[in-house]
């Protein structure tokens, strides 16, 4: 197994270094947005004939989903066509594409959790690149695994995890959104999985949907994140109308997790156990 990892400079990518290491997976190229700009084509297809590859790991992407809605083109570039152009490379090449997807690609009008046969129906422009991005891999390398997770957060880049505990260590009190509903996903946790996936004795293609266990809103996690230093009381429920935001989110984005537990035979820890470790491990680093 010789694996190419773009985006590797983000929250996943830096991760999958860490789960891939843990796993003994050695044959590894992080690429990150200076080393390999996916929506370049040549160099998407050079990269890959001379990298002899097998398989390819797609943590690229443009996600920052309220600014999306300005920059429509810039997030079509990278959430759709430049997914066009590995899954191009990779047919021709005979890789195998493992790629990261979102639960925005739902509208959230439910209060079941989503399998992956469920209707897409996206709210907002980050959520149709991402779409497209999987419509365009599954035409173009039907043999390809998509893995749709979603509120990923971890030690590293922006998130909102990290947000709370600043604002916590701050002292200051926090307005969080109460009525929508999903499951933080600690992006490790999401490595290890992308790993087992990778181990397994057969490739299984087809989309995969992973976060961790459990369901909350995001005031539940912001008042685990204060609560965490004895503050849950500096939290103030707030709903999706009082708190506008350029792009629609779902309302509800729980991902039914069934199919990867059964096809891999992986367990998924709890939301909670998880943030735990990330608020230690921010702590160790210094960051909070
Ligand atoms: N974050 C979430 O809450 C969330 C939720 C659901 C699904 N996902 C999906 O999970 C995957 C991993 O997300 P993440 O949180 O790790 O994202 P992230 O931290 O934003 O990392 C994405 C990486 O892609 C890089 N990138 C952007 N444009 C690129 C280009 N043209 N060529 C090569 N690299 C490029 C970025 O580099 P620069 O920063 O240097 O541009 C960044 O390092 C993505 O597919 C995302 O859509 C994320």
């Amino acid at each position: 197994m010789k694996i190419l990892v773009t985006g590797a400079g983000g929250q996943l990518g830096k991760e999958l270094r860490t789960a891939f290491d843990n796993k003994n997976i050695t044959e590894v190229t992080y690429c990150s947005h200076a080393d390999l700009d996916v929506t370049d084509p040549d160099a998407i297809t050079s990269r890959l004939r001379v990298g002899d590859y097998t398989h390819i790991v797609n943590c690229a992407a443009y996600t920052a989903v309220d600014r999306a809605e300005e920059e429509k083109a810039a997030c079509l570039a990278v959430n759709t066509t430049a997914v066009e152009n590995i899954a191009r490379a990779a047919a021709e090449t005979g890789v195998k594409v493992l790629h990261i997807s979102t639960d925005y690609v739902f509208d959230g009008n439910t209060n079941r959790p989503y399998d992956e046969s469920a209707k897409t129906a996206p709210l907002s422009v980050y959520g149709n690149t991402k779409r497209k991005g999987e419509t365009a891999l599954l035409g173009l390398a039907p043999d390809s695994i998509i893995v749709r997770t979603g509120w990923l957060y971890s030690p590293y880049g922006k998130n909102f995890v990290k947000t709370m505990a600043a604002l916590r260590d701050k002292g200051a009190t926090a307005h969080v959104v109460s009525d929508q509903t999903g499951t933080p996903t600690y992006a490790a946790d999401l490595a290890d999985a992308i790993a087992a996936i990778l181990l397994a004795p057969t490739w299984m293609p087809g989309i995969y949907h992973y976060s961790d266990e459990g369901v909350a809103s995001w005031y539940d996690v912001a008042v685990a994140i204060y609560d965490a230093a004895g503050k849950g009381d500096l939290v103030v429920p707030i709903s999706t109308a009082d708190y506008p935001t350029a792009a629609t989110r779902p309302l509800y984005a729980v991902l039914d997790k069934t199919k990867i537990k059964r096809t891999f035979g992986i367990t998924i820890p709890h939301w909670q156990c998880s943030l735990r470790k990330c608020l230690n491990k921010l702590i160790d680093d210094g960051n909070a």
